[in-house]
């Protein structure tokens, strides 16, 4: 553990820590279950308080190498490749032939079902035997880059993403290699001698894809707007794809999310013109942005579930928190319906003073909200079985921010008599969850700089949402039909800045430290950018386009500038991590940064770490004793092809770049971060 000396705690502090011990006290969270998962989900209050104002690496200036950049004192290893297997019987991807149209050949997509997938996100760590060196990790592979996959690709209008429909139509292959290589991989991962490898042939080992059976829970199963052809009950439905960020239970299992679902599905144009359809279903594709013609990935061309004129209410069966339990390789992933049908990014649950389960969630497109469920049922740390099912029922509350600094969760609950009423699509509670952006917007909830991850603070209780930019903010009030609704485009209180190329943090705190709460106070934390040039602000009210604000800390030059935060995570200290997604303000690569959130130095963000040319830095999940930090990298090399690589991470040379779980820790041991 750190050796540093405890700074004094302030009294806020104190105050917290009491409370968060009592509640962990109450919810006995020391027993049973918790003792299998280690010590990594709620460690002792008086540990936490040793590090809580001042983080002790020093900061790395921004960075365009094509390489991993890290303070000194601190080494990585290259966990996992994109494409390295999973199980003796399958050969590793061989990229060095991938310009050569390796993943043409016939048995590609059949070895990809057991290899490590592409374009890694969201990371969770499950110990084994208590042990942070020893573990299970849930892995999400969002999305595949064709362009980084198959040679010859053409490109698709400039967007990362799929290849063109007529690459498709003559190679329909890549629809299930790309099928095979998103969803989750869960592999054994293992500390020795110092360095971290992932155990092959682990029984744990398991590759999720986008053809796995899952199983439909909650209020939306057997609906009708979940029936298909092919599953006429709206009970069981093949895969999980476009998973972004995650987060795990107190009971010991993963959540999954599925993100940018819009993007495979075709032809809402032809769906529109078959007159047999019911008005609501084409309503909610537009809302939810599908495709109006070919999609982002023309996977219709090879699977016709993905074509909307043939299979209407396909889409309804994604966009939903999946959970898995990673100890148990034969369970049936269930989708949670209780939790809300959306762009999902990250799921961060947590126990609530009288043991019922709140999960904080965001919905990543522009002018979309921020989502809380409060489950009906209890965590009984003597019950792990019961708990399973506890994000069976609950309710669904979306956010509303009011300009006093005060917020309101929303219920989004079907009610005749209420605006959730069939009038205005909704037959049943079912139907507010499948279309829940559309009831959200109905009980006025506040449009957001996309809402990326929502995590929660182990030491406050207070919650934090990664709102990554917005561009389409606009700086006179005025409207924009997005989505299928009419959005007021200008700042509100909780999205202060026109133009938000930057993007922002919120924090909130729940009205009596509940988290069962109805109300919540919140103010911005983070307003990204550079804080040179007397943009940086400390008092928030003065907040202008360019304006940079870092929870009042007030000296730029100790600062080390960010922009476009999307994932977070905390240590065991309440520090917060944010990790990257977008332009940096001087032009660095992605990377890694770290804030305290209490005391002196809140808000004294320093960068961590640098990523490689053209990725994104995902994951940000740390092990049960801080000794570790784990990182995804996503997309290095983007914007190159096959032929032309912009990386040659992580293996140097003429290699090709490939995404990859990295886990950093120091030299000889030790906390990150101390
Ligand atoms: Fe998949 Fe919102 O990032
Ligand atoms: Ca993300
Ligand atoms: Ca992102």
């Amino acid at each position: 553990m750190s050796p540093r000396a405890p700074d004094a705690p302030a009294f806020e502090e104190l105050l917290t820590q009491r409370l968060t011990r009592r509640h962990l006290l109450r919810a006995g969270v020391a027993i049973a279950p918790m003792a299998m998962m280690g010590p990594g989900l709620f460690a002792s209050a008086g540990a936490r308080a040793s590090r809580t104002t001042q983080l002790g690496f020093k900061p790395i200036a921004g960075s365009k190498a094509d390489a991993i950049v890290l303070p000194p004192g601190y080494t990585h290893d290259v966990l996992i490749r994109w494409g390295e297997s999973l199980v003796s019987g399958v050969p590793d991807l061989d990229a060095a032939r991938l310009d050569a149209g390796v993943l043409l050949e016939p048995k590609a997509a059949e070895h990809q079902r057991s290899q490590f997938g592409q374009n890694c996100d969201a990371i969770h760590f499950f110990p084994l035997n208590g042990r942070a060196d020893h573990g299970v990790l849930c892995v999400n592979n969002e999305y595949t880059d064709d362009a980084l996959m198959f040679p010859g690709h053409p490109g698709f209008r400039g967007i990362r993403g799929g290849a063109s429909r007529a690459y498709v139509e003559k190679h329909p292959q890549v629809v299930a290699v790309a099928k095979a290589a998103q969803g989750v991989s869960i592999i054994e991962v293992k500390r020795e001698r110092g360095r971290w490898r992932f155990v092959k042939d682990s029984r744990f080992n398991r590759r999720i894809t986008a053809d796995t059976p899952m199983s439909i829970g909650g209020p939306a199963r057997g609906a009708a707007l979940m029936r298909t052809e092919a599953d006429p009950a709206g009970e069981r439905v093949f895969g999980t794809f476009a998973n972004c960020a995650g987060g795990e239970t107190p009971w010991g299992t993963y959540l999954t999310t599925e993100e940018n679902i819009q993007d495979y599905f075709a032809h809402l144009d032809r769906l529109q013109a078959r007159k047999d359809v019911d008005p609501f279903i084409v309503e909610a594709h537009r809302r939810f942005r599908m495709w109006k013609n070919q999609s982002l990935y023309n996977w219709d061309v090879a699977d016709p579930r993905f074509d909307l004129a043939v299979a209407p209410t396909e889409p309804f069966r994604f966009g939903w928190i999946v959970e898995i339990d990673p100890l148990d390789p034969a369970s049936t992933p269930i989708k949670r319906t209780a939790l809300g049908r959306f762009a999902h990014e990250g799921a961060s649950p947590v126990i609530a003073r009288n043991g019922q389960v709140a999960v904080y969630m965001g919905d990543d497109d522009k002018f979309e909200y921020v989502y809380k469920f409060v489950s009906d049922g209890r965590f009984d740390a003597n019950d792990r079985a019961a708990n399973r099912n506890l994000l069976e029922r609950g309710t669904l509350y979306v956010a509303r921010f009011d300009a006093n600094g005060k917020g309101q969760w929303l219920p989004l609950v079907f009610d005749p008599k209420g605006p959730l009423n069939a009038a205005a699509g909704f037959r049943s509670q079912a139907d507010v969850l499948i279309k829940a952006r559309m009831a959200a917007y109905l009980l006025g909830a506040t449009p957001m700089d996309r809402p990326e991850d929502v995590e929660t603070n182990p030491t406050t209780g207070r919650i934090y949402i990664a709102c990554t930019r917005n561009e389409s903010r606009t700086l006179e009030p005025g409207t924009v039909t997005y989505g299928g609704r009419e959005i007021d485009t200008a700042p509100n209180p909780a999205n202060p800045r026109a133009a938000n190329v930057s993007g922002h943090i919120i924090e909130i705190t729940e009205a009596g430290d509940d988290h069962t709460a109805s109300e919540f106070s919140w103010e911005v934390f983070l307003l990204a950018g550079d804080p040179s040039g007397g943009r940086l602000i400390t008092d928030p009210a003065q907040v202008k386009s360019d304006s940079a604000y870092y929870a009042g800390y007030g000296n730029a030059a100790e600062l080390s500038p960010i922009g476009s935060p999307d994932n977070i995570g905390f240590d065991r200290a309440g520090n917060l991590w944010i990790v990257t997604d977008g332009a940096q303000p001087h032009g660095g690569n992605n990377g890694c940064w770290a804030t305290p959130t209490t005391g002196p130095n809140r808000g004294r963000l320093q960068q961590f770490m640098s990523g490689p040319v053209g990725c994104e830095v995902c994951g940000c999940q740390f092990s049960p004793d801080d000794e570790t930090l784990f990182l995804s990298i996503q997309h290095p090399g983007e914007g190159g092809t096959t032929a032309e690589p912009r990386s040659r991470w992580p293996d140097g040379s003429n290699s090709q770049p490939r995404a990859s779980v990295i886990a950093i820790r120091k030299e000889g041991g030790g906390v990150i971060g101390s």
